[in-house]
């Protein structure tokens, strides 16, 4: 008995610490790269993770399996070209949720210069960063650490920068000076690759080319500027932990670092750098709305001592202003055979109910709207 009250009270005195030394670190307002910069040697306790979540972090990938890249050369102008794509696309969402596209037309250029903002917003000085520091998920631009830390047990290695793109450009003052063009061109070029992915989703789905655009799936945009400093200790923590994204549609950046992986058939898989390339997932509610044909996979970041890496998640979905639009399962892909499996619901709604609930072990939102 006695035991056991002593157990709850350091469980209590854990827990205590932990939320302290957590706001402590919020209140910094200089993220995981203050740390790297204050010159720390071991990762802060906040940070460690379980073994059961770093567990085969450092040793996926077995080679046996690969997330298949799509080309999207001559989709327009080469009608059988287009079906195989349309085909290998649909194959990709249904299975891996996930592919990698190459001859997308955004240029490496453009790639490259986008990936050095990031570089150089989390590499400015902490006090320049320090303004746009906030938890306020109603606002256009924000950057913070962890936008769940006070709802998981261990914090990710990771710092973000969150701006809405879509479907009001923000002004140009309101970004920071030092990525501002860049966003502003990178984001015009992803919303119009994201509008070619829903009409092959669409096609994929056997709808009209138009159906998700339509729907206003590819209506707002909000970029994700991720930062992962190098990490001392990458055994100990993760950069991003295991999660399916909430919008969707997600288009993703990543630098020559590595890190990614999905979960596929039960084994994490690395997403390995390709030069030029953009990985593509299905995120939550295009699962939904294609009554679970479309797979929205889970994927993590582990941390690495290697230097820094940066990557840019574009998600589709209207963040602000809300839409009003209700979201369920399409129509046309349900029948007495496939009856609908979700609720409708807000965009609004689904994404609060993810948010409360990214505690980085894996459940998914998902499960609270299935009929
Ligand atoms: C995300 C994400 C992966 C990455 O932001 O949802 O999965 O490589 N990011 O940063
Ligand atoms: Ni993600």
């Amino acid at each position: 008995m006695e035991v056991f009250s002593r157990d709850e009270a350091h469980e209590k005195t854990q827990k205590y610490d932990r939320m302290r030394e957590k706001k402590a670190f919020d209140e910094s307002k200089a993220g995981v790269k203050g740390l790297v910069d204050a010159g720390i040697t071991e990762v802060p306790r906040i940070f460690v993770d379980h073994p059961e979540n770093l567990q085969s972090a450092l040793a996926s990938s077995n080679g046996h399996f690969h997330v298949p890249i799509v080309d999207l050369a001559d989709i327009v102008k080469d009608p059988s070209r287009r079906k195989e794509v349309v085909n290998e696309v649909r194959s990709a969402s249904k299975t891996w949720g996930f592919f990698q596209v190459v001859n997308h037309g955004i240029p490496t250029t453009v790639l490259e210069e986008m990936l050095d903002g990031v570089r150089r917003f989390h590499e400015q000085g902490a006090e320049e960063k320090r303004r746009f520091y906030s938890r306020d998920f109603t606002t256009s631009v924000a950057y913070h650490s962890n936008f769940n830390l006070y709802k998981t047990e261990a914090a990710n290695w990771r710092d973000t920068l969150f701006c809405v793109m879509a479907p009001n450009a923000p002004e140009a003052e309101d970004l920071p000076a030092v990525c501002r063009d860049i966003m502003l061109e990178f984001s015009k070029r992803v919303m119009n690759l994201g509008i070619t992915l829903f009409e092959l989703l669409s096609e994929a789905l056997g709808l009209k080319p138009n159906h998700l655009k339509d729907m206003e799936c590819a209506k707002g945009l909000v970029l994700l500027n991720q930062y992962y400093p190098k990490c001392p200790q990458p055994e100990l923590t993760m950069g991003t932990s295991r999660h399916t994204d909430s919008d969707f549609l997600t288009v993703l950046l990543q630098d020559h670092v590595g890190g990614l992986q999905v979960l596929y058939q039960n084994q994490w898989i690395d997403v390995s750098p390709v030069p030029g390339a953009l990985i593509v997932n299905i995120g939550d509610l295009l699962q939904l709305i294609s009554n679970d044909i479309f797979k929205s996979s889970e994927h993590r970041v582990v941390a690495n001592n290697m230097g820094p890496r940066a990557s840019v998640a574009c998600f589709f979905y209207t963040a602000t202003p809300p839409s009003p639009k209700l979201y369920g399962p399409i129509k046309e892909l349900i029948s007495e055979g496939d009856p609908p499996k979700y609720r409708e619901t807000t965009i609004m709604e689904y994404v609060s109910h993810f948010s409360a609930n990214a505690k980085g072990d894996g459940t998914s939102a998902l499960q609270q709207f299935k009929l």
